[in-house]
């Protein structure tokens, strides 16, 4: 993030960038002008609060009210303080602040190298300072010079450079959101507007290759040329007044999903069975559905697919974002990209390479995130705002979104009677109930339950049909918060080799919608010694309300799934809001 204010940039970028600590980082750090021409810069590899003491340290010349600030998630090079950002050119006349991966660093570094130019950090973003460097002694004007530089940049970048020097400020973006505001404190770039929401009213997003001057006004470049800057858009974070910094975020965020359930059915029940969800996004009529996500989301897409496929009968594929390159997408398909954040690079870059004129529908948290801008036809989940990295109540608002969604399709293209879409509506509206019941019931057992489960070092998460992406999300929450190795199958794969992982005591969890072909395989476990923990049908470890009639399958079982996790790792003692090594928003690909 940046600042441009008349004093005090540093404790405005302490107080940005602790808003964005949810997301996840390993290493920070803040460059701030000072009275003399000068610039300081702190790093550290510590929370950002210690940026706080190290800039109330600072013994040099007065500190002013312009600078730029940045949390890093490290992709090249490893987690120390000279990788920290910001970086510096030669002179220390430059800091740049970065977010994405500049492809081609390799090679530009060995060419300013071979130019004398010597770099202190092992990271790709570090060329952008000696480019504009060079940039900058040719045409002695920095928006020139940053505009020259991204030219020869290949990747993505959202990039704030600010010069000591003369306090000019110029960022650029490229596949990594960015955006700038302006209020009666000041000028302010942030990568995420919760950063700077309790600032600004609103703001505007850089696009794909624009390059902005922050000073007093917005000098904006698009292409090369002046335009006028796109139009604001209200700040959203702000009208929630939920603040980002502080407490137990990931718990509340479990306890919210019946509520948040109820709002997605408030805002869509209505729409579902007349057909009118589907209708009013006006994409073509489909045959087979291609879901693209990564993770949560993608799991959230196995249950969409899958009630596709059992509802309607038209066949699913659900493809890894990050492996979507090249799968041949037939006549009739419709791609559903899944992402809460919107920001995920893997699925933008999924979208980028999808044959021109194919139909896509992305299923959003935010509605102003990047996957929204750049899709034609959009859902948004109305979620809220979601703090914990690991995903809950975004993954339970995109099962019942896609379920609508799903229902709605089949009925607008005749294949599916508006009397047993109603019948399913009435099911679904039921979720909310049941979702809290299942949440009772889980923290009656749980005690017992992690008692048993502490000192084991892998978890086995089983299921069957519609029940297997929640043992897959089941076993994702589990490994993210806990750090301990959790693998999920469907239950009839267990016997064909990950059967051998089981010995006396190892955990396997069952996510039992009462088919009956799970009683072989808890079976198969138990007699080699495993420890069953069931969850779901009357009889189980943990009940759950399930409905058999659902189209989301046994969705209430991932609530005692997500909270197995969470007082698994709180008993170890573990940050379930900032698990090790993870960002809430993966914005590099
Ligand atoms: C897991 C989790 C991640 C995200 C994944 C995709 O708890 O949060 O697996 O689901 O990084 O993120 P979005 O949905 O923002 O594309």
């Amino acid at each position: 993030m940046a600042c441009r204010t008349t004093a005090g940039a540093a404790d405005y970028l302490v107080a940005g960038l602790t808003m964005l600590e949810y997301r996840g980082y390993d290493s920070a750090g803040l460059a701030v002008s000072a009275a003399d021409g000068s610039t300081a810069v702190f790093r550290t590899t510590q929370r950002v609060n210690a940026l706080h003491d190290l800039a109330k340290a600072w013994g040099g010349p007065s500190l002013g009210g312009i600078g730029i600030g940045h949390t890093r998630w490290a992709t090249h090079g490893g987690v120390r303080v000279a990788n920290a950002h910001p970086h510096q050119d030669c002179l220390r006349r430059l800091s740049v602040v970065h977010n994405g991966i500049i492809d081609n660093a390799p090679h530009l570094r060995a060419e300013l190298q071979q130019l004398g130019h010597v770099f202190q950090s092992d990271v790709d973003s570090e060329v952008i300072c000696h480019l504009v460097e060079d940039a900058l002694a040719t045409t002695g004007d920095l928006l020139e010079a940053v505009n020259r530089t991204v030219q020869q940049l290949t990747g993505s970048w959202a990039i704030v450079v600010l010069d000591g020097e003369t306090r000019r400020m110029v960022a650029a973006a490229h596949r990594s959101p960015l955006l700038v505001a302006h209020s009666d404190r000041g000028m302010f770039l942030a990568s995420d507007v919760s950063a700077i929401a309790d600032w600004v009213d609103e703001f505007h997003i850089l696009d794909d290759g624009d390059v902005v001057e922050v000073s007093d006004e917005l000098v904006w470049l698009r292409d090369g040329v002046a335009v006028d800057a796109p139009d604001p858009i209200a700040s959203p974070t702000q009208a929630s007044g939920r603040r980002l910094d502080a407490g137990d975020h990931m718990a509340s965020e479990i306890d919210e999903q019946p509520e948040a359930a109820a709002r997605v059915l408030n805002d869509i029940g209505s729409l579902i069975a007349n057909g009118a969800l589907w209708r009013g996004l006006g994409l073509p009529r489909f045959d087979r559905l291609r879901v693209v996500a990564c993770g949560t989301s993608l799991n959230a897409g196995q249950v969409i697919g899958a009630g596709l496929s059992r509802l309607g009968g038209l066949a699913h594929s659900v493809v890894v974002a990050s492996e979507a390159a090249g799968s041949v997408i037939e006549p009739g398909t419709l791609t559903l990209a899944i992402s809460q954040s919107g920001e995920t690079a893997d699925v933008l870059r999924a979208i980028d390479e999808s044959p021109i004129g194919t139909p896509v529908l992305a299923l959003v948290n935010n509605a102003h995130s990047t996957l929204a801008r750049k899709v034609g036809s959009v859902l948004v989940c109305p979620a809220g705002p979601e703090v914990g990295v690991a995903a809950t109540k975004t993954f339970v608002c995109q099962v019942l979104m896609g379920a609508g969604l799903v229902i709605s399709a089949l009925v607008a293209s005749g294949r599916m009677s508006q009397t047993t879409a109603r019948a399913l509506v009435d099911d679904l509206a039921q979720t909310p109930e049941r979702l809290a019941a299942a949440a009772d019931s889980a923290r009656l057992a749980l005690p017992g339950v992690i008692e048993d489960v502490r000192n084991a070092n892998g978890f086995i998460f089983l299921g069957r049909g519609a029940a297997v992406p929640y043992a897959a999300e089941g076993a994702l929450k589990l490994k993210e918060l806990t750090y301990r190795w959790a693998e999920a199958y469907p239950a009839g794969e267990l016997k064909h080799g990950p059967l051998a992982l089981v010995e006396d005591g190892t955990p396997v969890v069952v996510v039992d919608d009462a088919d009956p072909r799970l009683v072989g395989n808890i079976a198969e476990v138990s007699a080699r010694g495993g420890r069953i923990l069931t969850i779901g049908q009357p009889g189980s470890r943990i009940e759950v309300p399930l409905s058999k009639h659902s189209p989301c399958g046994p969705l209430e079982a991932v609530v005692p799934l997500q909270l197995l996790a969470l007082n698994l790792a709180a008993d170890l003692g573990f940050d379930v809001d900032k698990p090790r090594n993870l960002a809430k928003s993966v914005t590099v690909d």
